[in-house]
């Protein structure tokens, strides 16, 4: 295996940066779902680690779910049009409904996933997205738990990949441009 350190230009967070920001995330959702059903959604493949961190976090009753979508899209940038490859196993009648993501970027993913689980009788949906590209966003989409804002570059690490790579990096980096240009 070659080593990936190699391809990294920056840090952005490291791992106990990033363990410190799961904890306080998993606090917020614990304090504001107290006498609700709460279903935790997560987006794989990119939301996979974090998700199994934070929901360690949460100190309550809950259920866990994922979902595999993918974009009709470039390799880089998401369309507006989704497809889902795996859908959750439960109906969503009656729960309180937690979707958590790697990044929002555009905005497309998240926002068309809260439209399917409100048509689908969710009592509500919220999002919980550990980073956030706002200055790419071109669907409206509100981030109720948000971990960190990040600016415009390839972000790896953390269970987020590039070409399906870099997701077992313990901390979050810049990914060099060589590598991807
Ligand atoms: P959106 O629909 O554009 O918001 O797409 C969000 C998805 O795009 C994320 O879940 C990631 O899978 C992917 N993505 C966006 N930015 C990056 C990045 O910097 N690195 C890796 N994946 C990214
Ligand atoms: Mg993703």
């Amino acid at each position: 295996m070659k080593k990936l350190t190699e391809d990294i230009e920056t840090v952005l967070f490291s791992r106990e940066q990033l363990a410190e920001k799961v904890r306080e995330l998993g606090q917020a959702i614990t304090d504001d779902y107290q006498d609700k059903e709460l279903l935790v959604i997560g987006v794989l493949k990119g939301a996979g680690v974090f998700m199994s961190d934070l929901v360690r976090e949460i100190d309550g009753d809950l259920r866990t779910d994922y979902m595999v979508v993918s974009s009709y899209g470039n390799e880089t940038v998401s369309s507006g049009k989704l497809r889902i490859i795996k859908d959750v196993q439960q109906d969503m009648k009656g729960w309180h409904v937690l979707l958590v993501e790697d990044i929002v970027d555009t905005g497309n993913t998240l926002s068309a996933l809260k439209a399917i689980m409100e048509e689908r009788g969710a009592e509500s949906v919220r999002i919980c997205a550990l980073l956030d590209k706002p200055s790419r966003r071109v669907k409206p989409v509100e981030v109720s738990y948000r971990g960190f804002e990040v600016p415009d570059e390839f972000i790896i690490g953390y269970g987020i990949d590039y070409a399906e790579k870099y997701r077992n990096l313990p901390f979050i980096g810049v990914l060099k441009r060589e590598i991807y240009e």
